[in-house]
């Protein structure tokens, strides 16, 4: 399996699924109602605190998926009078979420500062408030935002950040914390996640400011209007939290992983689009062959499908990597790119 988001292998952990069933057994199977009415449990808040702990922000809060987080807060925090520059490669929640709010969305070139900045320089003054969005680590290519300059470019201009940090939570940071931890960037900038990658359960986060927090309870409808979060999901994420802030092994095993292919891919002269993260987006060719190679991997036991337009610009072999690939399996993976000429 090289197409799964567990990077850290947690979903099939024993500590994650005892934790999921020792909730089931205190709250039940279903949390019954909005948080806002009969849905609120204790458990909650623990995540919560959890959460805001991991990422060193003053309050987070849950929501019942990461695109529903996303979507209910940038609907939330901007609107007609708004605008939203985003990452063109951003996921679909933060495009959609765009749309929901009524702002004015405009796309910059993908990871491209000189377009950002022109971009702000033409449209910042038109509008109210402006939201620079971007993913930390993007979900098809596997490449990093600059945060950094981001952020002082919304200093500069006095714009609001948000960072999808939905495959950087739990791989990047010493404590797990994503790249923005990683990177130390300590301003106040609001952090959206998931639950369901690294930390091997279900649901959706942000992280930011008390304010930010208590604001999004009063305003943002798909927190509001919805069921709250299972017991056993949130039982199980919370495991995953104490499990992750502590698991340099497991962490540093991925990264070492991530070495070996990049080194294997090396030695085939195979290119990838970055080597940065667990994600690892293969260039062999065109569509075709790009099928052509999925077909071959899956026919040699490998689980790598190929991601292609309009999903992505140009057709790739996706590969993600997890901390209990096994030495072997990094080498039946690179045996077989390394026999690709075998291809019909
Ligand atoms: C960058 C990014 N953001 C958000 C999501 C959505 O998260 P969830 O699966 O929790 O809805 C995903 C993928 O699922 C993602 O890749």
């Amino acid at each position: 399996m090289f197409a799964s988001n567990n990077y850290l292998g947690l979903a099939g952990d024993r500590r994650l699924i005892d934790a999921a069933i020792a909730a089931t057994e205190m709250y039940g199977t279903g949390s019954t109602g909005s948080r806002l009415v009969t849905g609120h449990l204790a458990l909650h808040d623990e995540l919560e605190t959890a959460i805001a702990d991991l990422k060193g922000t003053e309050a987070a809060l849950v929501f019942s998926s990461g695109y529903l987080a996303n979507l209910g807060t940038i609907a939330a925090i901007v609107g007609q009078r708004d605008l939203i520059l985003g990452d063109e490669y951003n996921h679909s929640c933060l495009k959609k979420g765009g749309l929901l709010s009524g702002a004015m969305a405009i796309n910059y070139q993908h990871l491209d500062m000189a377009d950002l900045t022109a971009k702000l320089q033409q449209h910042r003054v038109k509008y109210r408030r402006c939201l620079i969005a971007t993913d930390s680590v993007f979900s098809m290519d596997g490449d990093l935002a600059p945060l950094r300059e981001i952020m002082d470019l919304a200093n500069q201009y006095d714009c609001m950040v948000l960072v999808d940090e939905a495959h950087g939570t739990g791989v990047f940071g010493d404590r797990g914390g994503g790249l923005t931890n990683a990177l130390g960037i300590q301003q106040d900038l609001i952090q959206v996640g998931t639950l369901s990658k690294a930390l091997g359960s279900l649901g959706g986060y942000v992280a930011g400011s008390a304010k930010l927090i208590d604001f999004l309870r009063n305003r943002a409808a798909t927190w509001i209007y919805t069921t709250g979060l299972s017991p056993a999901d949130t039982g199980a994420a919370i495991a995953a939290i104490k499990i992750v802030k502590s698991a340099l092994n497991r962490r540093q095993q991925l990264w070492q992983n991530v070495a070996e292919i990049a080194q294997g891919l090396q030695e085939l002269r195979i290119e990838a689009i970055a080597l940065d993260s667990p994600i690892i987006a293969l260039k062999v060719g065109d569509i075709a062959t790009t099928m052509q190679m999925a077909k071959h991997l899956y026919d040699n036991g490998i689980f790598a499908p190929a991601i292609r337009p309009p999903t992505v610009p140009t057709a790739r072999i996706r590969i993600t990597l997890m901390a209990t690939h096994t030495a072997g399996q990094i080498q039946k993976l690179l045996q077989a790119l390394a026999n690709r000429d075998r291809l019909v």
